[in-house]
């Protein structure tokens, strides 16, 4: 049987990977905060899919929390075949005005951790010559709009560059891309996301099978949906200078919606 660790199994996207991939058949390593909604996600998997499933409650921004887990990547007794860099979340204050060490806890979760993680999995799997990285990203890495989006845009980049040094070994990476997606992001952000239009939302499910398509197709990038593949394909011709103003575009029509007085700039 094969081993897949997902970081933030517990909700959204990363609880979708661990569903999907327990019906699939792999035994799971768990990782989130929430020891007890851990816990409770893992009794729930062992009796419907009849996989093992390990459960590491660690805070990716802390040292000693990433630490745990980049020491079960490592280990080559339990190997891990699949690793999902999934776990995130957006800070609620424009830069400016914001708390630079809410900043840096989440660029220590959304680049530092992906950056260990991997690290700490990719060379086993380059050994065994078998394995697979997926890094969720984000279209916000497309357009410049603040350190959420610079965090996505390096998660993209670290994937792409990554996926060219892995060529031939077979490990495959790929970076997962969604746009607005109902999970529990936004309601955790305290954003108010009442001005996004029906036809931009996704689901966590679809965004997970596309996934799936992606590696099969040997894709290193997978932006889920066809209005994002449409909107990726024109942000990605266009100056700077024109992003800049749709994002801020994007910001102010969230502005006019009634929420707190900050947001971040996301999907
Ligand atoms: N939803 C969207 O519209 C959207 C769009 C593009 C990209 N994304 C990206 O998709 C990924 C998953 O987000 P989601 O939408 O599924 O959000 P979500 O529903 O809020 O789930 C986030 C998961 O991450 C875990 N997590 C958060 N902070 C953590 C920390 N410090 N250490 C360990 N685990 C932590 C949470 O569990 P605990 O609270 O128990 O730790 C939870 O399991 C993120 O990287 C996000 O940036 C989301």
């Amino acid at each position: 049987m094969s081993t897949a660790l997902v970081t933030g199994a517990t909700a959204g996207i990363g609880n979708a990977f661990v569903r999907r991939l327990a019906r699939d058949r792999y035994d799971l390593v768990l990782v989130s905060r929430d020891a007890s909604r851990l816990e409770e996600l893992a009794a729930e998997l062992r009796v419907a899919y009849g996989v093992q499933v390990e459960v590491i409650s660690a805070d990716l921004s802390a040292d000693e929390g990433c630490a745990t887990v980049e020491a079960r990547l490592a280990d080559g007794g339990r190997p891990v075949d699949v690793l999902v860099n999934n776990a995130g979340f957006g800070v609620k204050r424009r830069f400016v005005t914001g708390d630079v060490d809410d900043e840096e806890r989440m660029l220590r979760v959304l680049v530092r951790a992906v950056l260990r993680l991997t690290s700490a999995a990719v060379p086993g799997m380059v050994e065994r010559r078998h394995g697979t990285v997926v890094n969720v990203s984000s279209v916000a890495g497309f357009v410049p709009q603040g350190t959420y989006s610079a965090a996505k845009a390096w998660v993209t980049s670290f994937t792409q560059g990554l996926a060219g040094e892995l060529d031939g070994t077979g490990v495959r990476v790929v970076a997962l891309c969604p746009g607005f997606t109902h999970t529990e992001f936004h309601e955790r952000a305290h954003l108010d996301m009442r001005s996004i239009p029906d036809w931009l939302w996704l689901e966590a499910d679809e965004v997970v099978e596309d996934t799936f398509t992606a590696l099969h197709r040997g894709q290193v990038m997978c932006v889920p949906g066809l209005q994002y593949k449409a909107l990726v394909g024109v942000a990605r011709h266009l100056p700077i200078a024109v992003l800049s103003v749709a994002g801020r575009r994007v910001r102010a029509s969230r502005n006019r919606s009634p929420k707190p007085a900050s947001a971040p700039d996301t999907p």
